[in-house]
Formats: structure tokens, sequence, C-alpha cells
């Protein structure tokens, strides 16, 4: 089976958060069950050429696309994924992709993603590939399904290929105005109130992804079945619910090679369930390296995320009065919002033995929180998977969750009450959105720390599960094939 796999960040190319994981296993585990997978995704300036030692593809040289009324030339670069038959394929225009962020707010950038839509349409045919399935994972690859459909219908390349779209998340949704409309090049048919790529009078490349793929898949069963309703929708419930038998939920897995206690190069010293002591070395480095004090039987809480209302920071700054009275330490890697930033560097040097928080995008470090951290904190609005509560997991890192998406897929509360006969807590997990309930549930887990029989019980349940890409890879087989009969 041929699948071309799009993304706008792959690792370990380019990455902002979780869909990068994604793009760079899936694929590779795709094509040890006999799929032939090439990857697309944008050449950005972080990328060197040089360094990584990147192909000049000499059999597409230049492609001319004609767009925003420029004629723009294109080159394609290629490397083979480490440890695989994968092909990766760059798409190289550096008046647009060599800015210092993948995603701007400057006034092309609706170019800069029709530009890639069609970039990608086009090597493919250079290549003179044909393929099976083309995979899209999110709005920056929203046209295509549409295009293939229409704009190059012409091509007996297309014409069984079939189109999957992964929402990753529904909350980013490629919306632009409607006066850039023409340059889509898009059939104006499609563009009127509540029409397939209008939404609010706006252009929406997610909107098109939704409606002109073949099947609509997401990462996790849960939030496959809460997007269809108008709180976790987004505004696309309706949409959804039109496609409600092409849309499914498959939960993403985890790369072990790279996230394992037991070989992470990253983390202080390497563990396993065997010898939990080793872990504890991983927390006295890590509290040294935050600059908080080491204190054995006090729990240290990580945090590893984008620094987002999503990601719960509102609950969280609601519920630091009540938290920081407990007897925890966290350290907290991220940015984001600025308010967020602010307040909890505020709390940092308010509770200078309590509370690290390292603001930026530090791969290294995230790796050390994973492993020196006693709990993963994840309070998420929405979750469609969530990637570092399943890292968690391996590394007797026991997560804190909130009841939503791929985190109620994947951790299983731990409750005194049934564990005697259950014995399969993993984590713990609470419901309310609020800054209350994330209190009870963080001073609930502290309770259980100093434990040592229970903790190491949790600890070796979480330790157990196994989330690699294997069985995910093979529902992503049945879901191309599914495709494929359509
Ligand atoms: P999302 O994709 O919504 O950001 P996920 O949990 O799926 O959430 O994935 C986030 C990924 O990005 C994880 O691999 C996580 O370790 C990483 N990550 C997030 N923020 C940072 C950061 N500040 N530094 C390093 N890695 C980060
Ligand atoms: C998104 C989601 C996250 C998911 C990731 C990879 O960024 O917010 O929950 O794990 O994509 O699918």
């Amino acid at each position: 089976m041929n699948v071309a796999f799009v993304a706008s960040e792959v690792v370990p190319f380019a990455k902002t958060g979780g869909l990068a994981d994604v793009a760079g296993a899936l694929p590779k585990e795709l094509s040890k069950l006999k799929c032939n997978v090439k990857v697309f995704m944008p050449l950005y300036g972080s990328i060197k050429k040089q360094n990584l030692k990147l192909n000049y593809v000499w059999s597409i040289g230049k492609i001319k696309l004609d767009i925003g009324g420029e004629v723009r030339n294109v080159e394609v670069w290629q490397i083979q994924l480490k440890d695989s038959d994968v092909q990766v394929y760059f798409i190289d225009y550096p008046k647009f992709f060599k800015r210092k962020d993948f995603y701007t707010n400057s006034p092309d950038e609706h170019l800069r993603w029709i530009l890639f839509n069609k970039a990608v349409i086009e090597t493919i045919q250079r290549l003179q590939w044909s393929p099976d399935i083309i995979h899209l994972n999110d709005w920056q690859g929203g046209l295509i399904p549409l295009y293939i459909k229409e704009n190059y219908n012409w091509d007996k390349f297309f014409q069984k290929t079939k189109t999957i779209f992964s929402i990753h998340n529904i909350g980013y949704q490629g919306l632009f105005p409607a006066n850039i409309f023409n340059e889509t090049e898009i059939n104006s048919k499609h563009f009127y109130p509540t029409g397939p790529v209008e939404y609010y009078e706006k252009i929406s490349l997610l909107k098109a992804g939704l409606v002109f793929s073949d099947l609509i898949n997401t990462v996790s069963e849960t939030y496959a079945k809460e997007i269809l309703t108008e709180e976790y929708g987004g505004g696309m419930h309706e949409i959804l619910n039109d496609r409600k038998s092409d849309l499914s939920g498959i939960v993403n897995g985890v790369d072990y090679e790279i996230w394992n206690p037991k070989t992470d190069p990253n983390i202080y010293k390497n563990y396993t369930s065997a010898k939990l002591s080793d872990k504890e070395i991983n927390k006295e480095e890590l509290l040294k390296e935050a600059g908080l004090p080491y204190n054995k039987t006090t729990p240290v809480i990580g945090m590893i995320s984008r620094i987002v209302s999503q990601k719960g920071y509102d609950i969280l700054a609601e519920a630091l009065p009540e938290l920081t009275k407990l007897d925890v330490q966290w350290v907290i890697l991220g940015s984001g919002e600025k308010k967020y930033e602010r307040l909890m560097k505020k709390v940092a040097r308010k509770f200078p033995d309590n509370v690290s928080i390292i603001i930026g995008y530090n791969d290294v470090l995230s790796h050390k929180i994973e492993a020196g951290a006693d709990y993963l904190l994840m309070p998420s609005l929405y979750e469609p998977c969530g990637l570092n509560q399943i890292f968690s997991l391996k590394y007797g890192t026991i997560p804190i969750v909130r009841n939503t998406g791929g985190l109620a897929d994947t951790v299983i509360d731990w409750d005194k009450s049934v564990e005697e006969k259950r014995n399969d807590g993993t984590g713990f997990v609470f419901d309310e959105y609020s800054g209350h309930a994330l209190f009870k549930v963080i001073e609930r887990a502290a309770v259980h720390f100093n434990n040592k029989k229970v903790w190491r019980s949790i600890q070796k349940n979480a330790m157990k599960k196994d989330y690699s890409w294997k069985a995910s890879a093979k529902k992503y087989i049945e879901l191309y094939e599914k495709a494929i009969e359509k």
C-alpha cells in the first residue's frame, strides 16, 4: 500500500507538540506493516540541509507554482527516516518557510499553506508515484482532499487515491478572511454561508479537510465521541455529526526507542521497575537543576506543556492559593500565553523552595522531568490524546489527569475502595474542570505518596502499560483498507 503522510511537524526535524511525535513514529511502524510510506513536510529555516545531509531531488527540479499572483519556484529535498524505509520529503520555499516560527500571524500565512498543499501534490506527481492513501494531519494539509478531487482530478495518478484526515486538535482551524478566497483556487461554488469551506464568513482549511476527505479520524476514542458535542466540537460538531459514520478514534502510541527510562540518554540515570531507587537519583538531580531543595518525602509534580488555557492553566491559576499550602514541589516546563507565564514566575518567586518554572522549549529537560518527577500533571480542558501522560506511565511517574479525551483512555484512576480487588490503577483522575476539583485530586494523590507499598504498586501498574505504536498502526491499516473499499 502506498501511503503519503502529510504533516507540518515531524520528529526529529521540527516539533512544537505531539503531532510531531506522531508523525515521526507512526510512519515507521506503518512501513513495518508493508506500507510504502512517504512523509511530506515544509523545510523550515531551523532544519539545516547540510547538517542533516538532505538530498536534493534532481528528478523533481524546480516546481513552478502560481500562488497569490506570483510564480514561485519550489524545490524538494529528501532523506530516509533513521532505522526505517520511510522517505521524508521537504518542501523548500525559503521565502515562506524560513521564518522564526512554524506558524505565524503574518498576512501571507494562507499562501504558505496553499503553497505547501499544492507542492505536496505536485511532488507526488513528479515522483510518478500513485498513493493509495494520502493521510492529512490537522488543517495545514486541509486543502489536499479537495484539490485532488477537483483541481487535479485530471491526473490518473490520483484516480484511486483515498484521503484520510486526522484531527489532532479541533481548536486549531486554519481560519482566513474571505477576501483571500480567490487565492485558494477553490471552486467558488463551495463558498457560501454554511458551505463546505465557509465558517462564519471566513474560510476554514480544517473544515475543507473534514468535508472532502474520504474518512476522518482522531487520536483517541473518547475524543472522537466528544467532538460530536457542542461543548467539545469547536463549532465543527454539526459537520462531524453529518459524517459520523466516517469518523473514528485511534489512540496514539509512543516511540519507546525515544521514551524509555531504561535506555533514555537524556536522563541522569537509567532505571527499570526492578530498581526504582535509581529513579530517585533522577529526582535528586532534577531538583538540583531546577534550584529546589531535595526532600525524599516531599512529592514533586512535573508539568511539560504548551502554556495555554487548553492545558488547564486557568484552573491551575484558580487553585494556586490552596495548592501552595500543600507539601509538594513543582517543576514546570513550557511556554505560551504571557499572562500564565508571568503568574507562574510570580509564584516561583514567592515559593522559591517549592516552585520552579522554566519558560521555553527544551527537549532534554522534558525527558529529565519525566524521569525525575513523582507525578505528571495534565489538567486539560480537552485533550485529543496527550502524550506526556503516556510517556510518564513508562517512567513510573504517576499521571494526574482530567477525565477527558485521550487522558481518560490511557489513565486508570487509582481508587482505594476497589484496588484491593483490581490492583490496576495507574494514576489519579478528576472530572470537574475547576480549581477546587484540581486541588482535591492533588490532595488525594499526595496522600499515597509516602505509603511505599501502595506507591510501588501504582508505579508497577503504570510501568507495565504498553502503548507502543504496533497496535494502533494496525488500526490505521484497517482504516486505510476501509477507505480503499469505500
Ligand atoms: P500537544 O500536542 O497538545 O502540545 P501532547 O501531550 O500530545 O500535547 O504533546 C506534547 C509534546 O510536546 C510532548 O512530546 C511534550 O514532551 C512536548 N513538549 C511540550 N512542551 C514542551 C516544552 N516546553 N519543552 C519540551 N517539550 C515539550
Ligand atoms: C494535539 C493534541 C494532543 C495530541 C497530539 C498528537 O496537539 O493537543 O492531545 O496528543 O495532537 O496527536
